[in-house]
């Protein structure tokens, strides 16, 4: 190529390359209003920098390189945001997929099914559900063969984790123990209630079996910031024998709690910021 030709094209691609981050950087309904002043602009500066050249270049090059710019131009304009978007949306996705992969193998995964009621990574914002983030595997796990089983009670659950292989209940285990817990829902705003649960949790010793912070240990599962409907529900369920603890220390430990400490326990319980603990 000559020179002038490298020069040329060199700048039709600078001018390019402007016009296209210009777009690519303007709010999606911006760019429909002001595209068609963009392509002005856009035109009459690729213009500019030609004319500026054509009197180093000979007649057939000018003609030559006018033509492809004036394509490229035309597809950058129409093409450009959306090239940009698509390559941003891509990234993003990229990002997203090897996250998603490192947690546990291409899609679809099983565990996407359970975000539905438990939450994106087993982390709800609707009390009435478990939350299943940072819960030890042993205990998820030893829940899903119970629910199969139906020695726990769930009409949700039941269907579902019989559907169950072992080696999908391992995963699943695996998989949200890995997860950050957090608190489900905004703490209650009954701080005189909040303050009578945390007596009863103290003077019951909780923490002997659900770990440092409550947030799960070997002996029993995470109960700091969960859901105060879930919560609720579940120590009824043990006080009235649908719930069948296998050691029977919940079912013994909630006979001895009245319903007004129940409903206190659970509302200091709920607001509790819990710690990554379980492994
Ligand atoms: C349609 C809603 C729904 C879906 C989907 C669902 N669950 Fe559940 N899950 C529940 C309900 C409701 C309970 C509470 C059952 C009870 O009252 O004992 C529960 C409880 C559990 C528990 C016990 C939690 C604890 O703290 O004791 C585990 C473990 C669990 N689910 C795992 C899963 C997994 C894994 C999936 C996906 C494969 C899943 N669930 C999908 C509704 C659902
Ligand atoms: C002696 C050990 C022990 C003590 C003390 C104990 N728990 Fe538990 N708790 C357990 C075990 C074990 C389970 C799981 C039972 C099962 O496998 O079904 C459990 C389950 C629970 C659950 C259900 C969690 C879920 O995700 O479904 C709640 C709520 C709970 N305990 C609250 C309490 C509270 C509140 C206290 C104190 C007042 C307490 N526990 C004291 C051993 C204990």
């Amino acid at each position: 190529m000559k020179r002038a030709t490298v020069l040329g094209v060199a700048i039709a691609a600078a001018a390019l390359m402007a016009l296209a981050t210009n777009l690519g950087h303007e709010p999606w309904s911006a760019q429909r209003f002001s595209i068609f002043g963009t392509l002005r602009s856009g035109r009459l500066a690729v213009l500019q920098a030609l004319q500026s050249l054509s009197f180093a270049m000979k007649r057939p090059f000018l003609i030559g390189t006018t033509v492809i710019t004036a394509g490229l131009a035309a597809a950058a304009t129409l093409l450009g945001p959306e090239l940009l978007t698509g390559y941003r949306f891509m990234d993003a996705l990229d990002g997203y997929y090897s996250d998603y992969e490192a947690n546990g193998g291409p899609w679809p995964q099983i565990q996407d099914s359970c975000a539905l009621c438990h939450g994106v990574r087993g982390q709800p914002r609707d009390g009435q559900y478990a939350a299943l983030a940072g819960q030890p595997a042993p205990y998820i796990e030893s829940q899903l063969h119970a629910f199969a089983q139906g020695r726990r009670h769930s009409a949700q659950m039941g269907p579902l984790a019989a559907s169950l292989t072992d080696a999908q209940i391992k995963s699943l285990a695996d998989y949200f123990s890995r997860q950050t817990p957090e608190t489900t829902e905004a703490p209650g705003q009954d701080a005189a209630l909040a303050k009578q649960g945390k007596v009863v949790v103290a003077a019951r010793g909780c923490i002997a079996c659900h770990g440092e912070n409550l947030s799960g240990g070997p002996l029993g599962p995470r109960i700091a910031g969960q859901g105060e409907g879930y919560l609720l529900d579940q120590l009824q369920a043990f006080k009235q024998g649908q719930r069948q603890d296998p050691t029977q220390a919940m079912n013994a430990m909630a006979g001895l709690l009245s319903e007004d400490e129940l409903k206190a326990t659970v509302h200091y319980l709920s607001s509790l910021a819990p710690k990554s603990t379980a492994r």
